[in-house]
């Protein structure tokens, strides 16, 4: 049920969540799946473009150079796909994917032995067999690098998989309250949580579960004295052609071709990434994976054309068949960084009512209805299916 501000203030929940981009609306889900009342809070209206959930493409793999990203996300696409039965819909469409890294380098080995001990099948093509089998679409500078091809890999429409997990939340009984801002988090230890919102007054709840993006850096620090070193940064959506004079279909997602990651710079893990021609007919998507700092309540949504240079060079070395020369189109859009680039998923050390997922450093997309399942588990006390070690508070504290 969406609820309104009369039926909203004065209200007793188990829990709350806070936030409902697609880590909120997975949590919500989960935890209605396992009968608790629940209410999901967005700031501003569902469906929104200011956080970080929205548009039609995210990249969805399993070729990650660290074997606990690979082990979670064979986890996570089980259950998109159980997602997907359940609401009767479709969101994932699998394409394979190309990693390109640096030849002999750590992060080569890291993902080729992360990927085999974890099973991940993957092929190693050279740039004739590149070449050859995305007709010409990608090459490669083969003295010094290496392509990895993965099936286990492709495209989810982000807007359509967060529709689908508030859908199917409703449908779990969960409400949802739109254009509602959480002004104040206060614990009150054993008698829970009280959440006051800008203006829709007060709600209750045993336990919190805050899943605010950029906004988590605001939200904390009063809980926690510390925003976990949470760095939101601009980054820009790009979009290319085709080059006029050839086929305009090369690039087209349905023809075969895959999403692509380019480890460039060994100084990142990962310097940028695409998407097929998917949700504009024939624009292939190629972005960088960084950009500046950026406040999310200031922020203009102007795309932040920084760096583009080196975009437009990696577009003709990776790219050749994109006119590299002018993009397409360009949008702005935001990551919440954090040191390591690992999330954030935990209670609060001390505040025993309140869980955080945060920090998704531009790569959490793809395991949203995971992170749903664990940060479940944490608001009803249960040890998650996986360890969270690397995602602990305290690292940072
Ligand atoms: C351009 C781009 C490309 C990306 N590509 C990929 C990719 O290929 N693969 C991948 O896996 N990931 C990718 N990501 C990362 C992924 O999209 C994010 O990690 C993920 O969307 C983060 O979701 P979230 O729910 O944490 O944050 P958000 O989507 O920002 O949701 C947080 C929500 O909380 C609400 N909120 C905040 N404060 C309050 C408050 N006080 N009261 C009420 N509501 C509040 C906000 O309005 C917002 O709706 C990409 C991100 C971007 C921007
Ligand atoms: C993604 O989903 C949205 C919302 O459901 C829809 O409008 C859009 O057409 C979809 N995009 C693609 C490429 O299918
Ligand atoms: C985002 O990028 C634009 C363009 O570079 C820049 O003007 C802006 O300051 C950045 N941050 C904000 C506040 O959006």
């Amino acid at each position: 049920m969406n609820l309104d501000k009369r039926t909203l203030d004065g209200s007793v929940y188990d829990v709350v969540v806070v936030g409902a981009g697609i880590m909120g609306s997975a949590t919500a889900y989960a935890l209605a799946k396992r009968k608790q009342r629940v209410l999901l809070i967005e700031q501003f209206h569902l469906g929104h473009r200011r956080g970080s959930s929205h548009g039609s493409s995210r990249i969805i793999r399993k070729s990650y150079s660290t074997r606990y990203y690979v082990e979670m996300m064979k986890r996570a696409f089980e259950l998109w796909h159980e997602a997907e039965r359940e609401a009767c819909s479709e969101v994932v469409t699998m394409t394979g994917g190309l990693d390109f890294v640096r030849r002999n380098t750590l992060i080569e080995s890291k993902l080729k032995d992360a990927m085999r001990s974890a099973g991940v099948p993957f092929e190693e093509l050279d740039a004739a067999a590149l070449r050859e089998r995305f007709k010409g679409a990608f090459a490669m500078p083969e003295d010094s690098f290496v392509c990895l091809h993965s099936r286990d890999a492709g495209v989810v429409n982000a807007s359509k998989a967060c529709e689908m997990f508030q859908c199917l939340a409703r449908s779990r009984g969960a409400d949802i309250a739109e254009n509602c801002k959480v002004s104040e988090i206060d614990d009150r230890g054993d008698e829970g949580v009280l959440l006051r919102t800008a203006d829709h007054g007060t709600v209750k709840a045993r336990k919190v579960v805050v899943t605010a993006g950029a906004w988590a850096k605001k939200l904390l620090p009063p809980l926690l004295g510390s925003d976990l070193n949470l760095s939101p940064i601009n980054t820009t959506v790009v979009y290319w052609r085709t080059k006029a004079d050839r086929d305009p279909r090369l690039y087209q997602a349905e023809l075969g071709a895959p999403v692509f990651i380019v480890y460039a710079d060994d100084n990142r893990v990962l310097n940028a990434y695409g998407t097929p021609a998917l949700e504009y007919p024939g624009l292939v998507k190629f972005c960088l994976h960084h950009g500046p700092a950026t406040d999310p309540d200031s922020r203009l949504a102007v795309p932040n054309l920084e760096d583009f240079d080196k975009l437009k060079d990696l577009t003709k070395t990776f790219l050749p068949n994109a006119d590299a020369c002018q993009h397409a189109s360009a949008e702005a859009c935001m990551y919440t960084n954090t040191d390591d680039e690992d999330f954030v998923l935990d209670v609060l050390p001390g505040k025993e009512n309140i869980v955080v997922g945060a920090g998704f450093s531009g790569h959490g997309f793809k395991f949203g209805p995971l992170v749903g399942e664990i940060l479940c588990s944490l608001a009803l006390g249960e040890e998650p299916e996986f360890s969270l070690e690397p995602f602990r508070v305290s690292r940072f504290l």
